[in-house]
């Protein structure tokens, strides 16, 4: 299948890529290159700022040229504590581009799109472990933008027929090759990472907090099995009255920032120092996901444990 990738230049958007370019489809690139990296992608990219006025045509001249069959759309900011400073920004990026994005698909018929969503439109539910059923209640801009995008593809879908699935992305990290590494410093485990090279302590926001060892938990899923889970989806995609639309991405298990710390210590070697700081506003204590749409829907499921994500992460460049 022809595919537009939108973010391609980015950490999983080049996973992604990458992974259905070896599974046989051709993959085309989108990217406004401001966080990315073109070297990430082996392919055309279209450098557009998906957000700007420009943007439709742009769109609609790469699907004629290129006969696209299908998006994959993971180009969108996703810093949470940047989202509540520049919300307007957030919105222009993320639900402009997508309504630019919608916009082009519609006007050259193209039907089928993979939207990036994440486990943050949950908010901080009182479950500990979600279904993608329980009331979405974002706290922060960003996770607004992604169930705001779930909204208008679905909208989409029933106002001229867009075959649309979106992927609530847990905790992503890791590496599938060593040359994707995670060069965002804005999660967990690449923060520690560098710290650690720069010999500084690694900062743990909170350790009073209701779980087993007072630290919270998360559900990490290693980037390839999130591209995999990508490669599941779109074939899904081509199936007749599919029953879901909405899934989320992660292993089932949560792991606790000790538990991360730890198996970083383990695989790296180095017995780093750790301080204890206030927790960070907006942490809920458990994030995990239910996984069971998933596996029985797509019959996919994670294959990549904490200790070879961790592993992985550190290796990659
Ligand atoms: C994980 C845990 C921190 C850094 C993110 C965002 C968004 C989403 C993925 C896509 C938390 C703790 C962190 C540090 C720490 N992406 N921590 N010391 O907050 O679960 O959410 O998930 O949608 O990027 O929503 O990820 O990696 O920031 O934090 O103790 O130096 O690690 O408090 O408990 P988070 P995170």
């Amino acid at each position: 299948m022809n595919i537009l990738l939108t973010g391609a230049a980015g950490y999983i958007g080049s996973h992604v890529a990458r992974l259905l370019q070896q599974s046989g489809h051709e993959v085309f690139g989108a990217d406004d290159l401001s966080t990315g990296f073109a070297t990430r992608f082996d392919g055309k990219i279209e450098h557009v700022d998906l957000a700007s006025a420009d943007a439709v045509e742009a769109l609609k001249a790469v699907f004629l040229a290129n006969q696209i069959e299908a998006v994959v759309h993971l180009a969108a900011r996703k810093q949470v504590g940047e989202s509540v400073q520049k919300p307007e920004w957030y919105y222009l990026q993320n639900i402009g581009g997508l309504a630019n994005l919608l916009t082009a698909m519609r006007e050259t018929r193209v039907q089928k799109l993979l939207f990036s969503s994440s486990a943050a439109v949950y908010g901080m539910p009182e479950a500990q472990i979600i279904t993608e059923d329980i009331h979405c209640q974002p706290i922060n801009p960003y996770g607004e933008t992604k169930l705001i995008g779930e909204w208008m593809v679905a909208d989409a879908g029933k106002a001229w027929g867009l075959n649309h699935v979106s992927l609530r992305y847990f905790n992503v990290a890791g590496a599938g090759w060593e040359d994707l590494a995670d060069t965002a410093v804005a999660n967990l485990i690449p923060i520690a990472f560098a710290a650690i090279r720069a010999g500084e302590p690694v900062r743990v926001f909170g350790d009073d907090y209701p779980t087993d060892d007072g630290s919270c938990v998360r559900d990490y899923i290693h980037v390839l099995d999130l591209a995999e889970a990508h490669k599941s989806a779109l074939e899904y995609l081509d199936q007749a009255n599919r029953e879901h639309s909405v899934f989320n991405v992660g292993t089932g298990t949560g792991a606790s920032v000790f538990e991360v710390l730890a198996a970083i210590k383990e695989q790296t070697g180095v017995d780093f120092e750790v301080s204890i700081e206030p927790r960070r506003a907006g942490d809920p204590p458990k994030l995990c996901a239910d996984v069971n749409r998933i596996q029985s829907t797509l019959n996919w499921q994670a294959e990549n444990d904490l200790e070879s994500i961790v592993a992985s992460a550190w290796l990659a460049k």
